[in-house]
This record gives C-alpha cells, sequence and structure tokens, in this order.
C-alpha cells in the first residue's frame, strides 16, 4: 500500500484533485467513483477550476458516488447526487448519462442496487474509487460490521449523519433513513483505491485502519489486501503514522 502524507491541507487537496484528473488523462474513457463529505469538496472544487482554465477531454469519463442517501427528497440539497452536481459534475458538463447514480427514493431499493452496479460494470467496471473514512472507520456507508464480501446495498446511517439529514430534510421519525452504498466486495473490485482523509480527528482511525488488523469492526481496513491501493493524507490525518512507516 502506497502512503502518502501531504504537508498541510491544501497541498493535500491539490494533490487529491491531481489524483483524479491523472486517472481522466491517462484514460479518458475511465470509470471515476467519488466520495462525498468535508474532505472531498476541495478537491472537486479544484479540479473544477483547473478544468475551466486549462480543459481537458471529459467527454468519454464515467462518475458516479460511493453512496447514496435513501428516502430524502431528490431535491435535498445535500443528497450525493446534488453535492457532486454543484461541484464537479455540473462544472465539468458532464452529460447526465456519464453521471450514474442510484436515486434517493424507490418502491425496489434492491433492484437499485444491482441496477447501479450493472450500469458501472457495463462501462466496464470501475477504474478508480475515492473513498472518504468515517471517525468509526466506515467506507462509502459501510458500518463497522459490514462483511467484506457484501455487494451494494441499503445500509443504516450513523447516529450523527441521520440526526444532521433529518434535520436538513425535516423528515419524521417515520421515515426510515438510509444509505445504498456499494458493498465492500463491490468497492475491493475496483481497480484502483484512494482513500482520502484531512484534519485531526482523522489521525486515530486512519492508525488504527492503516496499521492495525483487518478486521470488520474497522471496515477501511480491508483496503490493505487491496493491490493498488494509496492512502493520501494532509499532515494532520497522518501524524500517528509518522515513524511507524518505512
Ligand atoms: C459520509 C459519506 C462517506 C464519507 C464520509 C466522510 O459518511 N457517506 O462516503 O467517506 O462521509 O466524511 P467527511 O469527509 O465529512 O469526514
Amino acid at each position: 500500500m502506497k502512503i502518502t502524507i501531504c504537508k498541510d491541507e491544501r497541498s493535500f487537496d491539490v494533490a487529491a484533485a491531481w489524483r483524479i484528473i491523472g486517472q481522466l488523462l491517462e484514460k479518458p474513457s475511465a470509470v471515476v467513483g467519488l466520495s462525498t463529505g468535508a474532505t472531498t469538496i476541495n478537491m472537486h472544487d479544484i479540479i473544477a477550476a483547473i478544468y475551466a482554465d486549462y480543459p481537458f477531454d471529459v467527454s468519454r469519463v464515467t462518475f458516479f458516488n460511493v453512496d447514496e442517501f435513501t428516502n430524502v427528497p431528490a431535491d435535498y440539497d445535500g443528497s450525493c447526487y446534488n453535492t457532486i452536481y454543484r461541484h464537479l459534475t455540473g462544472p465539468l458538463g458532464i452529460p447526465a448519462e456519464n453521471f450514474i447514480m442510484p436515486p434517493t427514493i424507490s418502491d425496489d431499493m434492491e433492484a437499485e442496487c444491482r441496477l447501479f452496479e450493472q450500469r458501472l460494470a457495463a462501462r466496464g467496471g470501475a477504474d478508480l474509487q475515492i473513498l472518504g473514512i468515517g471517525l468509526n472507520g466506515h467506507i462509502g456507508i459501510n458500518q463497522p460490521g459490514a462483511p467484506f464480501e457484501g455487494e451494494t446495498w441499503v445500509s443504516h446511517l450513523d447516529t450523527d449523519y441521520e440526526l444532521r439529514i433529518r434535520r436538513e430534510t425535516g423528515a419524521g421519525d417515520d421515515v426510515k433513513l438510509g444509505g445504498l452504498t456499494r458493498g465492500i466486495k463491490n468497492i475491493m473490485q475496483t481497480r484502483k483505491l484512494i482513500l482520502v482523509a484531512k484534519g485531526k480527528h482523522k489521525a486515530a482511525i486512519i492508525e488504527q485502519a492503516i496499521l492495525g488488523p483487518v478486521t470488520t469492526d474497522i471496515p477501511a481496513s480491508v483496503i490493505q489486501l487491496h493491490p493498488n491501493c494509496e492512502v493520501l493524507l494532509d499532515a494532520d490525518a497522518g501524524a500517528r503514522l509518522v515513524g511507524k512507516i518505512s
């Protein structure tokens, strides 16, 4: 596993942006999986800014996000679709058919899970998956305990996230919120993984996920088993690795 620790947050954001642009330059028809959250917003804005000044070919790329909230209105500003659209696929002018996302509302979410993976497979499968990491070690919305052989499914959310979405959408207790997420098996089948993290609050979970045992208690630890994986961090998130890795 390759580990890159950037000197500060800005250099992390820029390095991460270039990892994605690099993939697009190397393979203009790449299938690229993104991740939402505070960690990835700047990298997406930087890609959009570089594209505005120095356009590159995005006519054949396929983007998708690793997860999406379920049972929230399609126009909810904080949905993964809307977040990625606002920061990246909109500014890059990606046509709708090249931004593959499951719907937030459906009568048959299990079918949506299968369809999501089928649509990625029809494009040749995912080349790159950017992964954020939750404070409990989740990747996508695979919470602790999620099986490594699990396929794309609808998971429960962690409590903080659920409360935030209820607040932002006004969803009552009768609305069952969740998250459609690529399963750990699907994530691991991606040709290249880049796990990204920044900030002091991520240092402890990064240490556990990267240097600790591979265990379903820390879903992100599974990436230790991936043959083509990079962990890209800022100095704060990587602080507990210093002196422990060669
Ligand atoms: C959410 C997303 C995850 C992401 C995580 C990290 O849970 N569903 O895919 O990895 O947030 O969030 P942040 O970057 O805000 O710490």
